[in-house]
């Protein structure tokens, strides 16, 4: 594959591509580069030389990777790459292989290097060290590394260096001499640079600088890329796919399907449609925004289809919570295909797949990222649907999905929503899952959204949300006796939603909260704050 979603126009005339060799952090240095104005994504080290020539890059880039060079299997790219007269920058496994392939030598480290090192620079003057302090750190990763530039890098070997080339080591580590490398070979249209660390991780404080020098110093880029400019494309990219045909796109109420469907929307107007099922499970205002934003607003073909009582039935006097998204997961399909059935003649269906769910999946280019997660996939579909899949996300992380629904003219109300998960509001009322307690769930729900916005902090937190305990205890509202039911918060701060700390809620804005929900919401005379760390505990509760 290319070019982004294997299609031929590219989102910008000026473009770094990556060669993908596996490693964990290769989109982020993409996404360093879309920061710095440059449009990047990766691309399989198995590309020719004329297919990168086809993309006219202004530079190229070697990812790190897992493997050694010297490993049977290990992955590698056609040495002519070196020669196009394109800037190279190599990345630790990426420096390894030019070196190697250049008659350079790798060896393995007598000391292996993880996590931070002190790097010193050599040349502070160079174009590309503009910026970075003279002693700095830098983040390692590595078991291997170059040994030998000069005299072997290159020599004798059918793809060597010629009597102009100039190696040098531009800066160093205790261990590791050539941690950052240049060769320069103009009879051979040769520019690489090689950096042992990972410039792309926020662990190395001026790799952005790093980068940024070789994007707009070494390879000439202006920068000016913008996520407009993404829109636009993906769109056109989007309309060299589908053509005519009809596409289904499956609204959740989040972010990332509503992005898709705004982007589809410019790109192919009416042959987009729009389902969105209201599972019953839903919080106050959900179905409602939906509507108000792609039936009335955008002038989407949004069908909306009623399965509440459905998921109802399915759900009654199912505890376990697995098998309350078994259930909940097997009626979304089936809800879902009688109503994309519906559409004429669509071919196509638009998922909002995001780079870190491939990555999870293990579909990098060089198969080689392993999966990190199992994710929880209710409200997923499966292949089978009949469907060609369109997702034109693949490439963007979840911040860069908000910049471009905003470009696209979101309402922020959507664009900075917090998660949901599929299941919804079952896996929040604990136990058996009945109207009355979503009923009062929603409300509590209601109230705490409410107050967390209102103090400002909505944005500041990664998912808030209050959660119906099984449990029932004695309060006292007036001069009455109560016995009623008690909600939970759960208020997280994370990254990647992969590990989580309870959020810091001031106590005047919890007590507000508690105050309100125990005034307002019939049947509930108790709060309480969740304040369990994921791991050891989850962030939902069931
Ligand atoms: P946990 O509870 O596993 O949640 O710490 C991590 C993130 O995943 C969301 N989540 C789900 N999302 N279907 C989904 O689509 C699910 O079954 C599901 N369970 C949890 C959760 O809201 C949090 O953002």
């Amino acid at each position: 594959m290319a070019t982004p979603a294997g299609l031929h126009s590219l989102p910008h005339d000026e473009v770094i591509p990556i060669l993908d060799f596996g490693s964990q952090t290769a989109q982020l240095i993409a996404r360093r580069l879309r920061e710095i104005g440059v449009f990047s994504w990766l691309v399989s080290p198995s590309i020719s030389p004329a297919q990168l020539l086809a993309m006219k890059p202004k530079g190229i880039v070697l990812s790190g990777g897992p493997a050694s060079v010297y490993e049977p299997g290990a992955p590698t790219c056609d040495p002519a790459i070196f020669g196009l007269g394109i800037p190279v920058l190599g990345i630790c496994y990426g420096m390894q292989l030019a070196a190697h392939l250049l008659g350079g030598k790798v060896q393995n480290a007598q000391h292996r290097e993880f996590g931070r090192a002190h790097l010193a620079v050599a040349h502070p003057s160079h174009a590309l060290l503009r910026n970075v302090p003279d002693r700095t750190t830098v983040w390692m990763s590595h078991g291997d590394q170059v040994t030998e530039l000069g005299g072997g890098f290159g020599s004798g070997a059918s793809a060597g260096a010629s009597s102009t080339a100039q190696f040098r080591s531009l800066a160093s580590t205790s261990t590791c001499p050539n941690a950052i490398v240049e060769l320069l070979d103009p009879s051979k249209g040769r520019t690489l640079y090689g950096v042992q660390f990972h410039p792309e991780v926020t662990h190395t404080p001026h790799g952005v600088d790093l980068l940024r020098n070789f994007a707009l110093d070494i390879c000439g880029c202006k920068g000016d890329w913008r996520m407009s400019d993404y829109a636009e494309q993906a769109g056109q990219r989007i309309r060299e796919r589908v053509g005519k045909a009809g596409v289904v796109c499956g609204l959740s109420g989040g972010v990332d399907s509503a992005v898709v469907a705004a982007l589809l929307h410019k790109a192919i107007g009416s042959q987009l449609h729009c389902v969105f099922v209201d599972t019953g499970l839903l919080r106050n205002g959900e179905r409602q925004l939906v509507e108000s934003t792609f039936r009335d607003h955008f002038k989407i073909d949004l069908r909306v289809v009623d399965a509440g009582a459905e998921f109802l039935a399915d759900l009654a006097g199912i505890t376990d919570p697995q098998e309350k998204r078994k259930r909940i997961g097997k009626r979304f399909i089936d809800v879902f295909k009688v109503a994309a059935k519906g559409v004429h003649d669509a071919r196509f269906l638009a998922q909002g797949t995001l780079y870190p769910d491939v990555i999870e999946s293990g579909h990098g280019h060089a198969g080689t990222a392993a999966g990190i997660k199992l994710h929880h996939n209710v409200g997923g579909l499966p292949a089978d649907l009949g469907f060609e899949l369109v997702e034109p996300l693949r490439e963007l992380f979840k911040d860069e999905v908000r910049k471009l629904g905003s470009v696209l003219g979101l309402p922020d109300q959507l664009v900075w929503r917090h998660p949901f998960p599929g299941p919804g509001l079952a896996v929040r009322v604990l136990g058996e899952v009945t109207r009355d307690k979503l009923a009062i769930l929603r409300d509590a729900d209601e109230i705490l959204l409410e107050e967390i916005v209102a103090a400002n902090l909505y944005r500041r937190t990664s998912q808030v949300f209050a959660v119906l305990l099984p449990v029932q205890s004695v309060g006292v509202m007036g001069d009455g006796r109560t016995y009623e039911s008690t909600i939970a918060i759960r208020a997280v701060e994370t990254q990647d939603f992969m590990t989580a700390d309870w959020a810091r809620i001031p106590y005047d804005v919890l007590a507000r909260i508690s105050s309100r929900i125990i005034n307002e919401v019939r049947g509930i005379n108790r709060v309480v704050y969740d304040i369990s760390s994921k791991p050891p505990a989850t962030i939902e509760w069931e």
